[in-house]
């Protein structure tokens, strides 16, 4: 008996995966292995992937164009939730695995498999969010990960597949263990280990380095219609396109990069290097926005909320029931959050210059120290006097005075 009949794999292309094939149907006597490449932008042919798989064994090879889903599903709440795990990291790798786990649930459900797997190894965070993705879509669907068992190195899983007839052409392999899609990439691994070392300038794809960038600031200006970003300069665009192009403007003035010591899921501390330069900026600017269309109290308490939200995201929860309820209020906010924030893009930082929108409530009679101020002076000594009492009180028995 092997530990499944049919498998929905998730399928990159790359050794772990490509050898996954033979190892689940040779190892644990799986029958079926039906392969699925999901496109999240991250800018590889998957039609030579979709081959690739055949080739191995797979006996379907299945590829998902996810982009704009992941844009408009992931990617477009947790810009309206504002959230950077550990107050830096905006969730670009974490955010595609929900993602994955539903593409692979659907399949495993229309082709009648009875498991599902993935090339996850023990240490990271990625297992923890496909395998609870996955069991809160589908309870019933057994997760293999053969990568988190198999405790061969690249070398040994080289030869594994070898001795199926697979063939991994000597191209050059990074020393660095990467992710990407449309709104990142994750670089950690090799010499990045060290906390201390500074990671070399090749590693970077998406950002340029500052010695690179434009000597002139550019300007631009974001529109968000309800929480969400919908123009670049007055230019409406859809959501993939508005992150491809917005990538691209601040990227090349150095914008999006991280540097960070992160605490992991299962318990360890490890170094990560980002690139998320669309993503970064339009959290920045959302949370601008929200300061000039949402009131003090709800803003306060929806960065609490943010936080709880981006650690549930990079915890695996992202379809548990405390996100659903937290996305209940995120979402209670978000329908005023509409106008325009003007950004200064220049040598690696991206600074807010201004903000407007029709919802403003900013309300600049009260704000002005001009002569057509409309604040009622007199209020303010009978406002603290109330404010201070409690405190007035306390001070006064403690002191003895
Ligand atoms: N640490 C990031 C996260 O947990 C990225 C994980 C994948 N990184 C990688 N370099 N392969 O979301």
């Amino acid at each position: 008996m092997g530990r499944a009949d049919k498998v929905v794999l998730a399928y990159s292309g790359g050794v772990d995966t490509t050898v996954c094939i033979p190892y689940l149907k040779n190892e644990w006597g799986v029958k079926e292995v039906i392969t699925l490449a999901a496109d999240l932008g991250q800018g590889d042919e998957l039609e030579p992937i979709k081959e690739k798989a055949l080739k191995c064994g797979a006996s379907e090879s299945l590829v998902a164009d996810a982009t704009e889903s992941f844009v408009k599903d992931y990617a477009f709440p947790a810009i309206q939730a504002n959230t950077l795990y550990e107050n830096r990291y905006p969730l670009s790798t974490a955010l595609a695995r929900p993602l994955i786990a539903k593409l692979l649930v659907e399949a495993a459900e229309k082709y009648g498999a009875d498991a599902v797997a993935h090339g996850c190894t023990a240490k990271g965070n990625d297992q923890v969010r496909f395998d609870l993705g996955i069991m809160a879509l589908n309870p019933n669907l057994k997760v293999l990960a053969p990568a988190r068992e198999w405790n061969m190195s690249r070398e040994e899983a080289i030869s594994y597949g070898e001795q199926f007839g697979l063939e991994f052409p000597v191209k050059k392999s990074s020393p660095y263990s990467i992710d990407r899609n449309l709104l990142g990439r994750s670089i950690e691994a090799g010499i990045l280990e060290d906390p201390m070392t500074e990671p070399p300038e090749e590693i970077y794809l998406m950002t340029k380095a500052i010695a690179d960038t434009p000597d002139e600031p550019e300007y631009i200006t974001i529109g968000f219609e309800g929480g969400l970003p919908t123009t670049i300069n007055g230019e409406k665009l859809d959501p993939v396109a508005l992150i491809t192009q917005l990538n691209e403007t601040v990227g090349k003035h150095g914008i999006g990069r991280i540097d960070m010591l992160e605490n992991r899921v299962v318990g360890i501390k490890s170094r990560e290097i980002y690139e998320a330069p669309a993503l970064l900026v339009l959290i920045h600017a959302h949370r601008d926005l929200e300061s000039l269309t949402l009131t003090g109290d709800v803003t306060q308490y929806k960065r609490g909320i943010e936080q709880s939200y981006g650690e549930l995201i990079y915890q695996g929860l992202w379809y548990s029931p405390l996100k659903a309820a937290l996305d209940g209020f995120i979402q209670q906010t978000q329908e005023r959050v509409s106008g325009e924030v003007r950004i200064k893009l220049f040598k690696g930082n991206a600074t807010i210059v201004g903000r407007q929108s029709d919802n403003s409530i900013y309300a600049p009679d009260l704000a002005t120290y001009g002569a057509d101020d409309k604040f009622d002076h007199k209020a303010a000594e009978g406002f603290i006097y109330i404010w201070g009492l409690p405190t007035k009180v306390w001070s006064q028995k403690t002191r003895g005075m």
